[in-house]
Parts: C-alpha cells; sequence; structure tokens
C-alpha cells in the first residue's frame, strides 16, 4: 500500500520508536507509584521524554510539558481549564472540531467566540482579522498552526504577540505542524502549546502533549493519584502532577522520546524541504490535469504546509479515495473533522480528497498517484 494519509496519522513509525515501544512492553514499571527500580527507572523515562519535548520546542521548564491522549485532549484542558462565564475566544476560520466542539459545549458557560478570517499569502490581512475580532471580553485567541485540510499556515507568532498586546492568552493547535515548521517557545511566548504526538513526532497514537508556557495553569478536568501528596484529598498544585492523573501511557511515551528523537536527528527543516518537494511536485502534475479542482496555491513556505487537498472534479471525494485505494493508495477524504475549513473553499458538501506524505515517502509514490489519477474512470 502507498500510504498517503500521514497528516491522520505517521505511518510507518521508525524502527527505532518501534524498538522503544516494545522495549518499554517488556520491562517497564509504573512511574512515581513505587520505590523499587523498575518504578524509579520509569519516572526517569517519563522525564527524559519531558526533557526531549522541552528542548525541541524550547521551553525553559520540562515539566511544564503534560501528557495527554491525542491533541484533543490538550486544547480541551485549556478551553475548559480556563475559560469561564462571559469569556470570549477568538479562533480563525480553518479550525478543527477539537477546537470547535470543546468552544460550543462552552456556550452552555456563557462562554462565546468570534471567528476571525484567514487569508491566505497576507499575513498582514490575517492578524488584522483577528485584531478586528477582539472585544472587551475577549480571554484568548485559539488557533491552529495550519489547517489539516488545507495546509494553510496561520502567522502564530505574529498572533501571539497581537494577543499580547491586549493582555490575553493564546493556544495553538500543533497538531498538524509539530516536527515539521519551527516552533520555539522561548522567542514566540505561545501561552499554550497542544501538539499530537502520532503525527509529525512520529510516536505512537495515544499520545499527545501540552506545553505550558504560561503563569495562568488551567484548573484541573480530571482529579485522581498522582504518586505525589497522596493524604491530601485535592489535586496538588505542581506540574505537571495538577494535569496528569492516573497511570500514563508509559510505552507510549517512551516511543514518543524516541519519534522526537528521529525528528531532531533528521531535523525538521530537512524533513519539511523533503515533504514540500514531494507535494509541490504532486501539485504541478495536478495542475495539468484539466479534471482536476484544486483550491490552494501551490504549497509552499512560509504559507502553507506540505499537504494537499483537491477533487476530482464533478466526483465526491469519497469515491476517489474509495478507487484510490483499490489502486493500493491511501489518502483520506471528506471533513477531516474540519467542516469550518471545508465551508470557507466550498466544499462542505464534496468533501475533497488529501494527500500528506511523510519522512518515509518517496517521489516514486507521488508518481505512480498522479499516473492512477490521470487515468482514474468512477
Ligand atoms: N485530524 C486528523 C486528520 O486531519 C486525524 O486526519
Amino acid at each position: 500500500m502507498i500510504y498517503l494519509d500521514n497528516a491522520a496519522t505517521t505511518s510507518p513509525k521508525p524502527l527505532a520508536v518501534r524498538k522503544a515501544v516494545a522495549g518499554a512492553m517488556q520491562t517497564a514499571a509504573n512511574p512515581g507509584r513505587s520505590g523499587h527500580d523498575l518504578s524509579l527507572k520509569a519516572s526517569e523515562e517519563l522525564y527524559r521524554t519531558r526533557k526531549t519535548a522541552a528542548a525541541l520546542f524550547h521551553a525553559d521548564k520540562p515539566m511544564k510539558v503534560i501528557f495527554t491522549l491525542n491533541c484533543t485532549a490538550a486544547i480541551n484542558i485549556v478551553l475548559k481549564g480556563i475559560l469561564k462565564s462571559g469569556d470570549h475566544v477568538v479562533v480563525s476560520d480553518l479550525e478543527h472540531n477539537a477546537v470547535m466542539r470543546p468552544l460550543h459545549k462552552l456556550r452552555e458557560r456563557g462562554v462565546s467566540y468570534s471567528m476571525a478570517q484567514v487569508i491566505p499569502g497576507d499575513n498582514d490581512g490575517t492578524v488584522d482579522s483577528f485584531r478586528k475580532a477582539l472585544n472587551a471580553k475577549t480571554r484568548m485567541i485559539v488557533c491552529t498552526h495550519a489547517s489539516n485540510v488545507w495546509g494553510i499556515r496561520l502567522p502564530v507568532e505574529r498572533l501571539t504577540a497581537l494577543a499580547h498586546e491586549y493582555g490575553l492568552l493564546i493556544a495553538v493547535d500543533a497538531a498538524q505542524s509539530a516536527g515539521v515548521l519551527p516552533i520555539n517557545l522561548t522567542d514566540s511566548r505561545i501561552d499554550y502549546l497542544c501538539l499530537a504526538g502520532h503525527k509529525g513526532l512520529y510516536g505512537p497514537m495515544g499520545t499527545g502533549m501540552l506545553i505550558v508556557n504560561s503563569d495562568t495553569v488551567p484548573d484541573t478536568l480530571t482529579e485522581g493519584g498522582t504518586g505525589s501528596n497522596s493524604l491530601l484529598l485535592s489535586q496538588p498544585e505542581e506540574l505537571p502532577d495538577k494535569l496528569e492523573s492516573g497511570t500514563p501511557n508509559l510505552s507510549g511515551l517512551i516511543g514518543l522520546r524516541a519519534g522526537m528523537a528521529f525528528v531532531q536527528e533528521h531535523q525538521p527543516e530537512k524533513i519539511a524541504q523533503h515533504e514540500y518537494s514531494l507535494v509541490q511536485r504532486l501539485y504541478r502534475g495536478l495542475s495539468s490535469d484539466k479534471r482536476i479542482q484544486l483550491y490552494t496555491e501551490e504549497p509552499r513556505p512560509p504559507y502553507y504546509v506540505p499537504l494537499i487537498s483537491f477533487n476530482l472534479k464533478g466526483t465526491d471525494s469519497e469515491t476517489v479515495a474509495q478507487v484510490l485505494n483499490r489502486s493500493g493508495i491511501a489518502v483520506r477524504a471528506g471533513l477531516h473533522c474540519s467542516p469550518l475549513a471545508h465551508r470557507k473553499m466550498g466544499t462542505e458538501g464534496t468533501g475533497a480528497v488529501r494527500v500528506s506524505p511523510s519522512y518515509f515517502t518517496g517521489s516514486a509514490e507521488i508518481d505512480r498517484l498522479l499516473m492512477t489519477l490521470h487515468t482514474l474512470r468512477v
């Protein structure tokens, strides 16, 4: 199978990740719960994973790296742990349901939101539309770093500056950008960085992170055992324990560390360069086919992450994906859990066919996809 659905999860995972998970399955004990050597070693493994993440994203304190189930869980902690009745939030018009559904739910609590328009290729215009959407009750800007459907990148450094200019908090959904785009929490003081472990960081599914880069720490969504201060009935205030209850996914997190080490070794900018060259090859091939409908410019830095969504004119995207699947090519069609992003391009009815490469994708696979599409009959 030619796998071109890496924006959903990268596959295959690097050998080092697979070995790290398998090794942990054999020897790992519960971290922070017991005094024996295996438990202490497990705690050390977790700390090393926090340190690797802090180094990769230039965060100052490893203990402010919170492990979560996925990026969605990290976003939920931020939104539901911080926003109160009367608060207003500004989001972009490219957000995933990971942001929109919690915000929708929070309306019951009296939280409101407005939407700012992202203008592809015009960062001044995008920042301006966020500025215009702010009001006296705005507490937070929440935005994706890059659209999981169109690859359109948001100027999050400038949006962070904007948020801080107005004394607001900012949370960034970096599910689609981490491991590919540079993210530096020392230079850009994003308050909450929400991360998926299993996409561009090449870790296992079931791993995610929240890096708290602010003195405003979210309240808890869950409370429970932390292995610390057990006599206290109230949840410990210190991070990471405040936001991590119950036994963690140790083997997954050890695998995530191996994934982040893989990214560091191969360098995010080089991985990105490789992926850009593949999607640009694809874009040019698709542009020459009159049956194909494209929606964006050729994906290039700094305005896009390397992925493309398109349609075969007059054909539902799911149908195209099914035909490709029968030809041994895996892509994701439909709405990608981001109906907003589809509404923006007018593809709410048809969805779109998304192609997303990884470090492991080669140009022969892109050529095979192009050949299949050029001769596709549905
Ligand atoms: N959000 C993931 C995607 O875009 C799962 O496919």
